[in-house]
């Protein structure tokens, strides 16, 4: 039987502050560096839920609604919703706090996946994540929806394949 792990022993929380070398000219957060806290953050979640060396398969959309100031303290939050036979979708939340001001907010978040390999660079097999929470579950439920859209749009999927989708590309069920 294939081992199973909780969705919470993949938990990493990751706090940064933001100095003048993370910003751009008008003194925010580049973007770039958020996603490079993002990618480590999440690689970490995947690592803990493997036990294995893994490397980033597919981003999602990450959009960036607020500016981060410098000298905010960013937290960055992150899971393993659910993982498929090698690859693990890993769901990270962002939060900016200005610490004198006593505000804080959650930045943004975003969906990644990584797939466990071996020391070749082969996929290999990773354990079944079990949610316990409510959000675990919501967020585990949603997560094959991600998956077959992530890997239609990478042209790694037929459409008339991705079942959970078939509303969205309004296909019928004997539609090819
Ligand atoms: C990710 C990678 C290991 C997949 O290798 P592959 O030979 O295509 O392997 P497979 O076709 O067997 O797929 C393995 C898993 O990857 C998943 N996968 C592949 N491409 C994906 C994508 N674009 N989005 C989401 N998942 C993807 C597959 O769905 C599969 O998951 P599953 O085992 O849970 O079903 C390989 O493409 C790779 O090493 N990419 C480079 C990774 C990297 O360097 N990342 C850093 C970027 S700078």
């Amino acid at each position: 039987m294939r081992k199973q792990k909780k969705v919470s022993e993949s938990y990493v929380i990751m706090t940064e502050l933001v100095l003048p070398n993370d910003t751009n000219t008008l003194h925010n957060l580049m973007g770039g560096k958020m996603m490079h806290w993002m990618d480590i953050v999440s690689a970490i979640a995947a690592q803990k839920h493997s036990n294995r060396i893994v490397v980033t398969a597919s981003v999602d959309n990450v959009s960036f609604a607020e500016s981060i100031k410098l000298g905010n303290v960013v937290t960055l939050e992150a899971k393993v919703t659910r993982a498929f036979s090698s690859s693990m979708e890993v769901h990270i939340v962002v939060y900016a706090e200005d610490i004198p001001s006593g505000k804080k907010v959650m930045s943004n978040q975003a969906f990644f996946t990584f797939v466990a390999v071996d020391q070749s660079g082969k996929a290999i097999d990773v354990p079944e994540a079990v949610p316990e929470t409510e959000e675990e579950i919501r967020l585990y439920d949603g997560a094959l929806r991600r998956r077959q859209l992530r890997l239609v749009l990478a042209g790694r999927m037929k459409p008339s394949e991705a079942n959970e989708l078939r509303s969205i590309f309004d296909l019928k069920e004997d539609q090819e």
